[in-house]
């Protein structure tokens, strides 16, 4: 039985031993982080049995991505999270090289069933290798998972003509009303170009292939993974995580992407129209978002604060790699997706200091604002009857090395974020520019900081910039700089 294969319980003993090797101050506060080893993408998030249950893709053994295993992790508000045993293991001839990404629903009869991608590599003759990925299933207590006798559910079988069954994974899957199942998978056509197919099923373990949900037709990078489809508001999103972008002016930066598109589901068809197109997150790590629905009706979404293309700003003295976003609630607002830090975090607030109409030209620091566990919001705008200003910035993670920065011009409307500074012996990625919705120089920010993270909410969640970062913790100053004069609000909290 596989709830008790060698190479699983090998893992839970691992990890167990591992996980005492880091001390909880070298990990984030609230965001939650790999129990040991590597993490990637969120997997199976979901709401069982009265607690928040995520898993992710899991290498325990070290800090690079390798076979994949499923990590788990519990929570009561989304913030505090408690490791809970890895879940999979790749210990099946369908899934021996690696428990790919998937997701969760909750079973009639009170079961908790997983379902994501078995990867499988045949070697040929001439040392080619042929891979295959399939979607399986696993039913559990929400702490041991069986794999499904029947795996795999899904296969190249059941795809149409022309699809990949090399790139097919990462399921996303829903109950609806009448109690049957919809699935949505990540694929391409053989020629690369990215598409999500939809499945259906009457009782989640029986699938068929329904239709191309939407194909790309070359606009948005290539192969398209880990797909998400749910109704908000009263439009349909369809969130992927785009491979080898193209960028497109501030909107979208080459490599590892993701995008967000609003639009029309005919049901019936089993086809998804666009209207509006956006990244989900403008800042440098972000990617594979997931989201789930909270008992009260909240859309939440989290994504993997990394991406493929800045794996390489690692920190040297921390046996851990990897940690999600900060879940975040989710709304479309003027045709655009809104995504504001989930309200729990709101109990984490503490020490309020409140400073209004500072007036800020040159650099400043104000008393009581510092930290590298900061909740802090800014109202900015021009001196009245004066010039506009040319350049607002705020340095945090900050000493007289180090520091983090996102700077704003009002005059193109760009807002920076550059972590030059952060300790990075890289060359790699460290700044993104992002055009954002200013009038006469006016800007509402809520930044979120987290010991190794800043996520930057933009104008109350119409936009967000996410960038982790390693700086030493004793770097914990904040300071504001203008040029011209900026009047600023700010309230910073403690999160704690
Ligand atoms: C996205 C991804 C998924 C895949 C997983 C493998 O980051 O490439 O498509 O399931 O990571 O770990």
């Amino acid at each position: 039985m596989n709830m008790t294969s060698q190479t699983l319980r090998e893992a839970r003993k691992y990890e167990e031993a591992a996980e005492k090797n880091i001390a909880a101050e070298d990990r984030p506060a609230f965001h939650l982080s790999t129990r040991t080893g590597w993490m990637n993408d969120p997997n199976g998030f979901s709401y069982y049995n009265g607690k928040y249950h995520l898993f992710y893709q899991y290498h325990p053994y070290d800090c690079h991505w390798n076979s994949m295993h499923w990590g788990h992790a519990v929570s009561t508000d989304l913030l505090h999270w408690e490791y809970l045993p890895a879940a999979l293991a790749p210990d099946e001839s369908y899934d021996r090289d690696g428990c790919f990404s998937g997701s969760a629903v909750t079973l009639p009869d009170g079961r908790h069933l997983l379902i994501y991608t078995g990867v499988r590599k045949d070697r040929r003759e001439l040392g080619s290798e042929c891979e295959e990925q399939t979607q399986c299933l696993a039913v559990g207590d929400g702490t041991d998972y069986e794999k499904y006798e029947n795996n795999p559910v899904i296969s190249a079988k059941d795809l149409p003509e022309g699809c990949s069954a090399k790139d097919f994974r990462d399921p996303k899957i829903w109950r609806k009303e009448d109690g049957t199942y919809c699935c949505v998978v990540g694929n391409c056509l053989t020629d690369g170009d990215g598409q999500v197919l939809l499945f259906v099923s009457a009782d989640g373990f029986d699938w068929k292939f329904k239709s191309v949900l939407m194909a790309n037709k070359g606009r948005f990078g290539r192969m398209w993974e880990c797909p998400d489809f749910f109704p908000l508001g009263d439009e349909w999103v369809l969130l992927v995580s785009p491979q080898d972008m193209l960028p497109e002016g501030f909107e979208y930066h080459n490599g590892n992407g993701t995008l967000c598109l609003i639009g029309e589901y005919d049901e019936e068809k089993g086809t998804f129209t666009p209207r509006h197109d956006q990244s989900i997150d403008y800042g440098i790590d972000f990617y594979a978002s997931q989201t789930m629905q909270t008992p009260d009706g909240r859309r939440i979404m989290v994504g993997w604060m990394q991406n493929w293309d800045t794996c390489d700003f690692r920190a040297h003295d921390i046996s851990w790699f990897g940690q999600m976003s900060l879940p975040r609630e989710l709304s479309i607002e003027n045709g655009r997706l809104y995504q504001r830090p989930v309200r729990e975090l709101e109990a984490f607030r503490r020490n309020r200091v409140a400073c209004e109409n500072v007036c800020v030209s040159g650099e400043i620091t104000l008393e009581g604002i510092k930290g590298r566990t900061v909740d802090m919001e800014l109202l900015i705008r021009p001196k009245d009857g004066e010039d506009l200003y040319r350049k607002f910035a705020v340095r945090f993670a900050q000493n007289d090395r180090f520091y983090t920065s996102f700077s704003f011009h009002p005059q193109d409307s760009i807002l920076k974020i550059d972590r030059k500074f952060s300790g990075s012996r890289r060359a790699i990625i460290h700044q993104r520019r992002s055009c954002v919705d200013s009038r006469d120089g006016r800007l509402r920010l809520r930044i979120i900081l987290d010991r190794f993270s800043a996520e930057i909410f933009v104008n109350d969640g119409a936009q967000v910039m996410t960038a982790i970062l390693y700086t030493p913790q004793e770097a914990d100053g904040i300071s504001f700089f203008a040029e011209g004069a900026v009047y600023m609000d700010v309230v910073k909290y403690d999160l704690v």
